[in-house]
């Protein structure tokens, strides 16, 4: 598949109805619970081989970004992916996320291949199994922020007095009670951050993505932001890939891995590996 853009979020996951369907609350089989730990021999709800992806460019020209790259994630475990601009960091996230499907490889969430599923099975997957989080918030402007948490579980049929009280303690639990009702132009960038973080685990998704969610905030915002992340990649037990340049947030992590020339090893320390 080639023209997808890849910085950013891709026009799917731009779309309110796309994105704010990440994760369907109770929609499908729960994938099964893996080890909180984070424990290599849990089942993961991520599991990637082989994967490879190449875009054509504009002259005709094969560009190979990914070249037979693996991963398991199990719930409970945060793993960073660090790597050059270029590197193929968010095409790789777009393709585990089921954004995009792999040229050659495997990708399969909660057991599901993305590679032979339908477009609408492949909708329909990514919106029970995967939250993400990008580097823009993209929060609904016309929506409150409770409004914009309370979407995920909307769109998965939750009844809206069940979804509004859902939302409002995860918006609590991100530190914005007191902001339910702002709507993103009337919140500051850590707290559309951490409400873009509340909405993509509105619904329970088993595994988050997240491109250079810091990416926008200053250093008080982005230290809260990492936070959360590792404190939810533990209470929620959910499985979390983030792409960072960020060295603080890819500390946090279980793994950091080092993604070049289309292949994924662990980063030396001089990569920000320990
Ligand atoms: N739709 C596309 N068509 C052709 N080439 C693309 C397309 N999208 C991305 N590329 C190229 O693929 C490579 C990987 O891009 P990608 O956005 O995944 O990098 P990245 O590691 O996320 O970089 P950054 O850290 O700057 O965000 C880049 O060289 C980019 O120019
Ligand atoms: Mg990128």
């Amino acid at each position: 598949m080639t023209g997808a853009p890849v910085d950013g979020p891709t026009p799917d996951a731009a779309a309110p109805a796309a994105e704010s369907a990440v994760g369907a609350a109770g929609a499908a089989p729960a994938v099964e619970a893996g080890d909180a730990t984070g424990s290599p021999t849990a089942t993961p709800v991520l599991a990637a081989e082989g994967v490879v992806k190449a875009y054509r460019g504009g002259d005709g020209s094969r560009l190979l970004v990914l070249d037979g790259v693996d991963l398991r994630v199990a719930r409970g475990e945060m793993v960073a992916v660090v790597g050059a601009s270029g590197a193929g960091k968010s095409t790789f996230l777009h393709v585990l996320g089921a954004l995009d499907r792999p040229d050659a490889g495997e990708v399969r969430l909660g057991g599901v291949s993305t590679r032979t599923a339908s477009d609408e099975a492949l909708a329909a997957l990514r919106n029970r199994t995967v939250g993400f989080v990008f580097q823009f918030h993209h929060l609904l402007k016309e929506f409150s922020a409770l409004e914009n948490v309370m979407m995920p579980l909307r769109i998965a049929e939750v009844p809206v007095a069940e979804a509004r009280e859902r939302a409002a303690a995860l918006l609590a639990r991100v530190g914005l009670a007191a902001r339910a009702h702002h709507r993103p132009a009337e919140l500051s960038g850590g707290e559309q951050q951490r409400a873009a973080v509340a909405r993509a685990l509105a619904a329970d998704p088993p595994l988050l993505l997240a491109d250079e969610p810091s990416g926008n905030l200053d250093h008080q915002n982005a230290e809260r932001l990492h936070a959360l992340f590792a404190e939810l990649t533990a209470e929620l037990a959910v499985g979390v890939v983030v792409v960072t340049h960020n060295r603080s947030l890819a500390a946090r992590a279980g793994r950091i891995l080092h993604l070049e020339d289309g292949r994924l090893r662990p980063a030396t320390p001089a990569e920000g590996g320990v």
